[in-house]
């Protein structure tokens, strides 16, 4: 049952008949030392992004199977890369950043985790330029299309997108979307502000006011369409995400490893998970992985 703010929220972003103008990100590509070094401790196993990373890694899981060569499109520091790539040993990934400070992180990352099934390149999303047509079986991408300044470059991304990626292939790709109202917008951004550096909260806020409305996304991802579907949190479209069908054989170590990572959340962190399943089931979003 939703509680009371988020009953507020979801009569406020009904009712409302205009949206509020996007503001582009003030830092398109996240070079900043203390930005970079806020946004990896908050992705971390304990950090206010881990049950984001859990539900989003499960649905990746879903759309990869072993042997198959995936891209993760503006991959950051690799929190999300990283926790997919331990539990899908036998796919192997690449990710690709513009951010020279966010592919140091990733690095580093990856060698702490022992995981050699994951490289990296410096490169911009919106030109793949450095793939050949139909290379990987499958391109991901997690919170960081609000990142790209215009909408012709985020459906060039979904062109580029569709271009590398084989026929059938697995396609997950998500973000947040753009609310209606400023104060629905600010309830997510300061949610946990108590808990996290007052920078993330920042950026946090700015990844809000600067993400693309549903149709928007839907629009851009016409490439992709034929092949994967777009759902987004029910009735409070603030995070959408565009699947293809499950290409994951069935796969009971995965889903107890899946398991195992949902018990080891904070409580706090466990009831996060648990609305973030429930918001994008009622929309039209599940992993089986999670349940
Ligand atoms: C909010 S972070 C998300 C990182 C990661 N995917 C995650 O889920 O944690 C957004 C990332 O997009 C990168 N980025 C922004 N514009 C880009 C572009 N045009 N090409 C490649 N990376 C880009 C930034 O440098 C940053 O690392």
């Amino acid at each position: 049952m939703p509680n009371l703010s988020m009953l507020k929220i979801i009569a406020r972003e009904t009712l409302a008949r205009e949206r509020m103008e996007r503001t582009p990100e003030p830092s398109l590509v996240m070079d900043d030392e203390d930005q970079v070094r806020a946004y990896v401790a908050a992705g971390r196993e304990t950090g206010v992004m881990a049950p984001t990373y859990v539900f989003h890694g499960a649905n990746i899981s879903d759309v990869i199977r072993p042997g198959d060569c995936v891209l993760d499109l503006a991959c950051g520091p690799a929190n999300q890369l990283a926790l997919v790539a331990r539990l899908n040993p036998d796919v192997s990934f690449v990710g690709i950043d513009l951010s020279s400070a966010m592919l140091v992180q990733a690095e580093a990352l990856i060698k702490a985790q022992g995981l050699s099934n994951v490289s990296f390149q410096a490169g911009d999303i919106t030109c793949l330029s450095a793939f050949s047509d139909c290379s990987f079986d499958a391109v991901v991408s997690t919170l960081s299309l609000h990142h790209l300044p215009t909408i012709e470059m985020l459906q060039q991304t979904f062109v580029e997108a569709s271009r590398v990626l084989r026929p059938n292939g697995g396609i997950y790709i998500t973000d947040f979307s753009r609310l209606k109202v400023r104060s629905s917008i600010e309830y997510f951004a300061y949610q946990y502000r108590n808990k996290q550096p007052l920078l993330f909260t920042q950026d946090y806020l700015n990844s809000l006011l600067a993400a693309f409305t549903l149709e928007e996304l839907k629009a851009a991802a016409l490439p992709l369409m034929g092949q994967a579907t777009l759902s987004s949190t029910w009735l409070v479209p603030f995070m959408a995400s565009l699947k293809s069908s499950i290409r994951q054989p069935a796969n009971p170590k995965l889903h107890a490893r899946f398991q195992e990572l949902i018990q080891a959340l904070p409580t706090c962190h466990q009831t996060d998970l648990a609305d973030i399943i429930r918001f994008f089931r009622m929309g039209g979003l599940k992993s089986g992985l999670l349940v």
